[in-house]
Parts: C-alpha cells; sequence; structure tokens
C-alpha cells in the first residue's frame, strides 16, 4: 500500500491528558479511541511503519506489580510511533533504598517524561501522580480497581468479531473480586450498551453494593446461557491473602471454561481471557487454543494496536 492510498486517521481533537479510569471517558472519546486502534491495526497487519506521532517524546513504563502484555505491548507501541522508551527496572531502583513511589515518579518526570504508563497496587496512586506530574499520565493497571486500556483492548477484539456491542450478553466468569479487569470491562462494555453478567462462586464475587445492576449467577450453565461472549479470569490468589489457594478447589469442576461447557452458551459464542492464564484452573488449553472460539490472541494484537491509540490520543492531540 503506498503512503497515498493509507486509510487516513480518525479526526477530531482529545482534551483529556491522563487515563486513569474508564468512569473519566466519554462515548465520543471511546469511539475515537477504537476508531483510532483500527486505525493502527491496519499499520500492523500491513507490517507497514506507523506515522510517528511520538517522534521526539519521552515514555516512562514504571510497574511496580508483574506484567508481560501491557508493559510489553505499551514499549512496543510507543516505539512504533517513534517514542523514546524506558522500561524503569523497578527491582533494581532506588526503591529499595526506600525511595517512594511518588518520588520516583516525580524524579522521572523531571527527566524530561512526556507520558508515563504506570501500574501499582497503591489506591489513588494514579490520580495523585496525574495531579502532581506534567506529564501525562496512564494507568496500566491499579490494583483490583481499574486496567482502562485493557478494557479498550477487550472492546477492540470484540469489535473485530461482532458488528456492535450495543445488545451483545458478556459473561465474566471467575474470581471476580480481585478482578481490575472484572470493574473496568464492565463499566466499558455496559457504557457502550451490552449486558454483562458475573458467574462464579459466592466468594469471588464483588460486595453487593458494587456494581449492583449485574446479574450474578452461581451456576456456570445459568450465567453463560445465550451468551455471546464468555471471559475467563484468573485466580489472583496474590490479593488473597491466606487461604486463598482453598479458592482454586473444586473450582474447575464447577466453573471451568472447555469446549464442553462453553456449549451452554451461543453456538458460535467467543472465549476471552486477559492473561495470565492458568491452564486448567479457570480454563481447558484446548479452548483456549481454538482459533474458532478464542479471541484471546487477538485481544495481545489489540492491546499493541490500542496502546498506539491512547499514546497518540493522549500525548499529541490534547495540545
Ligand atoms: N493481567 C491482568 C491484570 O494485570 C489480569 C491478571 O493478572 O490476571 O489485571
Ligand atoms: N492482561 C494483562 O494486563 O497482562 P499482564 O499482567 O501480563 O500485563
Amino acid at each position: 500500500m503506498t503512503p497515498a492510498s493509507r486509510p487516513s486517521p480518525p479526526s477530531g481533537a482529545f482534551s483529556s491528558r491522563r487515563l486513569i479510569s474508564v468512569d473519566d471517558l466519554s462515548i465520543d472519546e471511546i469511539t475515537f479511541l477504537l476508531n483510532l486502534a483500527t486505525y493502527y491495526a491496519g499499520f500492523l497487519q500491513r507490517s507497514d511503519p506507523a506515522p510517528g506521532r511520538l517522534a521526539g517524546r519521552t515514555q516512562i513504563n514504571l510497574f511496580f506489580e508483574d506484567s508481560t502484555r501491557t508493559n510489553l505491548s505499551f514499549e512496543l507501541a510507543g516505539k512504533k510511533l517513534g517514542a523514546d522508551v524506558i522500561n524503569v527496572p523497578v527491582s533494581a531502583s532506588s526503591i529499595h533504598k526506600g525511595e517512594s513511589l511518588v518520588d520516583t515518579a516525580q524524579t522521572l518526570a523531571a527527566m524530561g517524561a512526556d507520558v508515563m504508563i504506570v501500574r501499582a497496587k497503591e489506591e489513588g496512586l494514579h490520580q495523585k501522580l496525574s495531579e502532581i506530574l506534567n506529564c501525562v499520565v496512564m494507568n496500566g493497571g491499579a490494583g483490583a480497581f481499574e486496567h482502562p486500556t485493557q478494557a479498550l483492548l477487550d472492546a477492540a477484539a470484540i469489535l473485530s468479531e461482532f458488528e456492535t456491542i450495543e445488545g451483545l450478553t458478556i459473561a465474566i466468569c471467575g474470581d471476580i473480586k480481585h478482578s481490575r479487569v472484572a470493574g473496568s470491562d464492565t463499566t466499558l462494555f455496559q457504557k457502550l450498551g451490552a449486558k454483562v453478567r458475573f458467574v462464579g462462586p459466592a466468594d469471588l464475587m464483588p460486595d453487593n453494593n458494587q456494581f449492583a445492576d449485574v446479574e450474578r449467577y452461581g451456576s456456570l450453565a445459568d450465567g453463560i446461557a445465550n451468551a455471546d461472549v464468555v471471559m475467563g479470569l484468573r485466580m489472583q490468589f496474590e490479593r488473597m491473602g491466606d487461604g486463598g489457594a482453598d479458592a482454586a478447589q473444586g473450582y474447575y469442576e464447577k466453573f471451568g471454561l472447555s469446549h464442553d461447557t462453553i456449549k451452554l452458551a451461543k453456538p458460535d459464542a467467543k472465549i476471552m481471557h486477559p492473561g495470565p492464564m492458568n491452564r486448567g484452573v479457570e480454563i481447558d488449553g484446548a479452548l483456549a487454543d481454538d482459533p474458532d472460539r478464542s479471541l484471546i490472541l487477538r485481544q495481545v494484537f489489540y492491546g499493541v494496536a490500542m496502546r498506539m491509540a491512547c499514546l497518540d490520543a493522549f500525548v499529541t492531540r490534547g495540545e
């Protein structure tokens, strides 16, 4: 494809300078990001170099919690747009000399960051950083609370398969209580007109006052009946404290996703999972690897495209 025949990016200004929560995004902003991600997905699919929208900008990835997909797809996204990207080696940083997370972030911002992507478990940290740092702050995962770019990439992956999200029934299964993905996805999918259901054992459900309008099911058969999309979640043992390992006892027998159990959903229902997966714990490997049913690797692909869209929109279009 010659440069002249390339599709144009969606037009429009984007005034936000931070991405902390899905709640902060208007429908227009979400639509713009989804269109921009589709535009960048085209470059990735054609192995065509993307425009250097972030050339000369500095992107810092500051991850205080483990990550493969989010950290590395943000790195790749920034590099594809021409940014200078630094992944902070947190385990070898001055955090271990007692420097606070806020002081660390302020130090990095003072080096000239244009955008900082932060993953941390502390509630309110992302909001605070967005108020005190003179750069764009993006949430790469906040404790059990929010993971906005995951929700956006999940929406993009669904739209690569379904014409619209409006009217879809999306069943989120498993450890919803400790999942920031479940929280951000639910908010975003509902904004886009989907019907979300929670499916799993009672002790892995969020408190009743959270997502009070979402139907809850203690039976996989009832919860995924007629669903268009079924999303599995990892057991987030690291957030369960003592006795957390018990949560997996008997879980697969009652709620495990497999070719057998997925028959209970719509005949062409798609399977999603944010990753990392624990095969045989919440999902059977054969289903996860089935390209006719599973969108899991497509979620990863859209992770790069959506993070390119987010970097472009929040860093360069808000000025
Ligand atoms: N990777 C996702 C997250 O960071 C889901 C998970 O870890 O299970 O929230
Ligand atoms: N889905 C997700 O956030 O994966 P990582 O924890 O590997 O970044």
